[in-house]
């Protein structure tokens, strides 16, 4: 049996949870990322991954931070028996052997590893390899925990869905970071797809030295990319219109924090070409970090904390998830949180 995947498909299609013929329904992959360091891209990961394990998924969660991984610690897993490390030097032939349980039975976890702080520059060969096996988990989602930066590694996980997750925090520093990484994303994927043209190639990497100045819109680039080839234009144009990576802001302290998105949204869409979808907000709140000292997520720890409800709202009504059980609706978001707190108890 095949695992079909699909990089992205409609999760308000209650269609694809029915297994016809013995199919496997496609996998969703989130990667998580956000430029900045520390703006709470490993604890959304964490708790996006027990929210919809909560909601009925089949879910994995895979440390991709090669070189800072502390996913684990949310999971109370101090040291590891079985890491991404032993994957990558090839002990281990498959990334499903790697898997480690948790105590919610269809939540799985794939970690970092201490071993890697070495691998934050992956031969392409490893990285195809890693991808390859990536695609193929068997879960209906895949979210993958990336490090701060536009590493090479980063973008190129960053690549496996046109709907990954960017984390950013109110502070102009971490709006230039997240800026910076969706442009970096767009050049690596526009460099990539191009890869064997030499003449495309040329024009991209003339246009990015002067991409500082103020003509440096990627909707220019993307003109002189059609002047030069109209077929490599036409490419380049679809590639920037099926990009729609998701905005996630975290540890919001005052209203204006979440006014301050659209602008942010609109500077992206004019300079990048890039149609972002803002997915909602998490205040910042104290119990987040509590649940962190306890090695627990946010949302089993306090299941009615701010933080808590804002994961809930984000994950039923910004991101669209359908309770799979079909037990509430995105209007009745709240009511994740009994469901938290009766999983809380195998914790
Ligand atoms: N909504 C929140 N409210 C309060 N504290 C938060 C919130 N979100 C994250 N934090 C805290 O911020 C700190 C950084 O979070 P986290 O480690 O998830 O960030 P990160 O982006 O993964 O960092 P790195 O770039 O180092 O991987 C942690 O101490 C975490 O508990
Ligand atoms: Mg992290």
């Amino acid at each position: 049996m095949s695992v079909q995947v699909d990089l992205e498909r409609a999760p308000d299609s209650e269609t694809d949870l029915i297994l016809l013929d013995g199919q496997v329904p496609a996998t969703t992959i989130w990667p998580i990322a956000g430029g900045k360091g520390g703006t709470g891209k490993s604890t959304l990961t964490a708790n996006l991954g027990v929210g919809l394990a909560l909601l009925g998924y089949k879910v994995i969660l895979v440390d991709g931070d090669l070189g800072g991984a502390d996913l684990h610690l949310f999971f109370n897993q101090i040291s590891p028996p079985r890491s991404l490390g032993s994957f990558l030097t090839s002990e281990t032939r498959s990334l499903r052997e790697v898997l480690l349980p948790t105590p919610t039975e269809n939540l799985k976890l794939i970690c970092g590893g201490n071993e890697l702080v070495g691998a934050a520059n992956l031969s392409y060969l490893a990285k195809e390899r890693l991808i390859r096996h990536i695609r193929a988990l068997d879960a209906d989602y895949v979210l993958v925990d990336l490090g701060a930066g536009s590493s090479y590694n980063t973008l190129d996980f960053f690549a496996l869905s046109n709907y990954g997750v960017v984390v950013c925090t109110p502070e102009p520093q971490a709006r230039v970071d997240a800026y910076g990484f969706i442009k970096n994303t767009v050049y690596r994927k526009l460099r990539r797809r191009f890869s064997k043209s030499e003449q495309i190639k040329e024009v991209i990497n003339q246009f990015s030295k002067q991409a500082g100045r103020r003509t440096g819109r990627i909707c220019a680039l993307v003109e002189m990319i059609g002047e030069a080839n109209p077929q490599a234009g036409r490419e380049a144009e679809t590639l920037l219109s099926s990009f729609h990576p998701r905005l996630l802001l975290n540890r919001v302290r005052r209203r204006r924090h979440v006014d301050e998105v659209n602008r942010f949204l609109d500077l992206v869409w004019e300079y990048l070409s890039v149609k972002m979808d803002f997915v909602g907000y998490v205040r910042n709140d104290e119990a987040v970090l509590e649940a962190c000292e306890k090695r627990r997520p946010v949302l089993l720890e306090s299941p009615k904390a701010s933080a808590s409800r804002d994961l809930y709202n984000i994950l039923m009504k910004g991101l669209r998830v359908p309770d799979r059980l079909h037990r509430f609706n995105s209007e009745e978001a709240g009511k994740l949180s009994q469901v938290a707190k009766n999983e809380a108890r195998f914790w």
